[in-house]
């Protein structure tokens, strides 16, 4: 009898230690956006080219919404590759221009028209894992200089918290253009 509530007790205590480890080691949704944020501000570096330059530093109204619609774009010239000139880059370091074409930094912020707003955790991984537009593999794919060889290398955990840190962000209303083919016509 004696013997057998040892094993009960014992039993217990091994269920209570196992829901404690259990409960510790749930990251909360809250955790998961605080290590977003920390990837894209400090390691992964998105806003470098998704968030604008306002003369020297960042456009603060503009945290990684991407080009700005009202600025001009740089417009790569084959010629120039007689001088060595392989990509141009527009001031605020959010547009670019070479061989391949030109691209405009997307905007990243969760605005329903102009941003991620629409999108899916799905389109979002897959796009990053893939380096097609949207993450369909039947688009076409994502223009230099965004590094999806790199980003498709993250974990999922790392990119869904980044897509969930994205989804806090203030909106931002900025249509960005869509890349322009060598010719400088949309693709
Ligand atoms: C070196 C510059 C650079 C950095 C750093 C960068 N991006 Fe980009 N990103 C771009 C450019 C340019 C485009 C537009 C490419 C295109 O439209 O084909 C783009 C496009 C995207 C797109 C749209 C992809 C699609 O399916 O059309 C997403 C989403 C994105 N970036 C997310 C991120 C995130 C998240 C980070 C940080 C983890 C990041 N980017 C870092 C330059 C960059």
């Amino acid at each position: 009898m004696h013997r057998n509530f040892f094993i009960f007790g014992v039993t217990i205590l091994f269920i209570g230690v196992v829901i404690a480890f259990g409960i510790q080691s749930v990251e909360s949704q809250d955790d998961i956006v605080k290590r977003g944020k920390y990837l894209v501000d400090a390691v992964a570096a998105c806003g470098h080219c998704h968030t604008p330059r306002a003369g020297a530093d960042y456009d603060p109204d503009m945290y990684l919404a991407g080009h700005p619609a009202d600025k001009q774009n740089p417009q790569y010239n084959f010629s120039m590759m007689q001088h060595n000139i392989f990509l141009l880059v527009s001031p605020q370091l959010s547009a670019f221009s070479g061989p391949f074409g030109t691209s405009f930094a997307t905007n990243l912020t969760p605005d329903n028209e102009t941003g991620l707003g629409e999108w899916t955790e799905k389109m979002f991984i897959e796009s990053m894992r893939t380096g097609h537009h949207q993450g369909n593999k039947a688009n076409r794919k994502i223009f230099p200089p965004m590094p999806t060889k790199h980003y498709a290398k993250m974990t999922d955990a790392d990119l869904k918290a980044i897509w969930a840190y994205l989804k806090t962000i203030k909106p931002v209303k900025n249509e960005v253009s869509p890349v322009l083919n060598t010719r400088g016509r949309p693709y």
